[in-house]
């Protein structure tokens, strides 16, 4: 069989395509995993801060760190993609496979930590002390919830 010069470029391109695409998706796979650890870094720092400020009834003091934790669960549910789990290579994670063998039950426990957080915000820019200290109890019983079914390691 005959291949012409031409057509035998456009394979080559074509490869040369399909593998920068593969180095492109192992990429973003090394970087959702790092993004998705600060965010949870981000997460525990920022949730200190809203128990203190809101403990000692400082709701000013705590809208920053409401807005943060808010802002990171939001990031944190866009960085669980495919060939990020503990098998793909792109990271160290203790990201449990379930997640990606069933991103639905995991979505929703993030769904719910951001329904909670949007109201931590809600509290937080409202006059009761005691309403928001509420809204950060109920998430600070999330961490230990999902990572007990989610995350390797405690
Ligand atoms: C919806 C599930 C979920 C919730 C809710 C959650 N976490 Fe996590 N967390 C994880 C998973 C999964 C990992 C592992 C991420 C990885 O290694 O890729 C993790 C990892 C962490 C880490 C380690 C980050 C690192 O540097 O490797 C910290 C710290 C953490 N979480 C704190 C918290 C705190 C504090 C809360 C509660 C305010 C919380 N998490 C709520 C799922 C969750």
């Amino acid at each position: 069989m005959k291949i012409s010069k031409r057509k035998l470029e456009l394979v080559v391109v074509g490869l040369i395509g399909v593998s920068l695409a593969g180095v492109a998706i192992a990429q973003d796979a090394a970087a959702n995993i790092t993004a998705r650890k600060t965010d949870m870094r981000t997460i525990q720092a920022n949730m200190l801060v809203v128990n203190d400020k809101t403990g000692k009834r400082d709701l000013a003091g705590a809208k920053e760190a409401a807005g943060k934790l808010n802002a990171a669960f939001k990031d944190l549910a866009t960085r669980f993609t495919p060939g990020t789990n503990s098998k793909a290579g792109a990271g160290a994670t203790r990201a449990k496979d379930d997640i990606f063998a069933n991103p639905a039950a995991f979505k929703a426990k993030v769904d719910h930590a951001i329904d909670l957080t949007d109201k931590v915000v809600t509290a937080v820019n409202g006059t009761s002390p005691e309403a928001a200290q509420l809204a950060i109890g109920e998430v600070n019983a999330l961490c230990a919830d999902c990572h007990g079914t989610f995350r390797s390691g405690g």
